[in-house]
């Protein structure tokens, strides 16, 4: 199944505030269309908003405001803005030109998930192993993949003929890009490679796209998760409970700080208490590096409606404020790798 595509001049995506009930295909046909999917996040993840930007661009028939307002649509996915303007750049040679850019955004991140749920699952696979599995040119897998405490040996993951115990947050699957994932395509390959024990998916407040997503793609995959909170991610990691931390990005900037969905920085702080390894799973598009650190990246502030009522549901008394950041920022110190498509870095 693709997430989002170009089907007969229109931008045909899948409506992910429908799942897990019904999977509905939207058919968008104008930018004002697709924006209003991006701001109710019926198309989400920052590899789809790119696709989704570029695509956008076809729909805009050259009205460079439309191109402006769609490029503006969210203000933390880096994508968003590089998918825009790698099809804008084509706009002077006319529409055929920047349909054929748009495609090539499209099937370039299929290409780039595939290629990061390999590395990643190499990676992955040296856990615990002195010296690691040598798989790859990059030093990231020539060192393998150790935690800082050991706990991967001591649990004796490398070894486990049960494979391995990832934990996650939001939703980083195939529903977050085109046909596959970033996080949840290293466990995707994981499974196929029957490397997987178990994913533990975090809820993901306030508009759970771990409950709702996450759990959706992973039944869809056969593979074994059980759903937790978000609050028991770190307690979950100091118990032993995972193997590795597996996530997403929305913008990495150039020192390595990464910002991705709120709840991430907490799982890190565990993870860096827990001696747990700390991946984060993105393709080169995500890194900005025109974003010198972590404290200039724009993080999407939500507003209060999202927290004090649930799918419609109101939880807090009427009138209640709140603060709704929509994202956090992991500092580099606290990651242990970046997979993407090209290579590991180790921030
Ligand atoms: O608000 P969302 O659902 O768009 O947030 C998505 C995330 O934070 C993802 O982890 C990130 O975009 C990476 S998706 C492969």
């Amino acid at each position: 199944m693709r997430t989002i595509d170009w089907v007969d001049g229109a931008v045909e995506l899948v409506d992910q505030t429908r799942l897990p009930d019904e999977c509905v295909m939207l058919r968008l046909t104008t930018v004002d269309e697709l924006i209003e999917a991006i701001g109710r996040l019926a198309v989400r993840g920052a590899p789809a908003l790119g696709v989704a930007g570029a695509l956008g661009v076809v729909l805009a028939h050259g009205d460079r405001d439309a191109v402006a307002r769609l490029r503006a649509a969210r203000p933390t996915a880096v994508n968003l803005a590089w998918g825009v303007d790698r099809a804008a750049a084509h706009l002077p040679e006319g529409p055929d030109a920047v349909l054929a850019a748009a495609l090539r955004v499209r099937d370039d991140d299929i290409a780039a998930c595939l290629a990061m749920g390999e590395r990643g699952a190499d990676l992955l696979e040296t856990l615990g192993s002195p010296g690691g599995l040598a798989s790859r040119e990059d030093a990231g897998s020539r060192e393998g993949l150790t935690s800082r405490e050991g706990a991967g040996s001591r649990e004796g993951v490398g070894g486990r003929a049960g494979g391995l115990r990832v934990m996650t947050v939001c939703n980083t699957g195939g529903l977050a890009a085109v046909e596959r994932g970033t996080a949840l395509g290293v466990v995707q390959t994981l499974h196929e490679r029957g490397r997987l024990a178990e994913v533990l998916a975090l809820e993901t407040r306030p508009l759970l796209q771990g409950a709702r997503l996450t759990t959706w793609e992973l039944a869809r995959m056969g593979a074994p998760h059980r759903l937790v909170t978000d609050s028991a991610g770190p307690y979950l990691l100091a118990r032993g409970a995972a193997d590795a931390v597996l996530i997403g990005a929305d913008r990495i900037a150039a020192n390595g700080d990464t910002a991705n969905k709120i709840g991430s920085y907490a799982l890190a702080l565990g993870a860096a208490r827990a001696g747990v390894p700390f991946i984060v799973v993105a393709p080169e598009t995500t890194i900005d590096p025109a974003t010198p650190s972590g404290e200039h990246i724009e993080i999407e502030d939500r507003g209060a409606d999202e927290i004090v009522t649930v799918r419609g549901v109101r939880l807090a008394p009427e009138g209640t404020r709140a603060l709704n950041p929509a994202f956090d920022v992991t500092p580099h110190d606290l990651i242990t790798a970046i997979v993407t498509d090209q290579r590991v870095i180790r921030p």
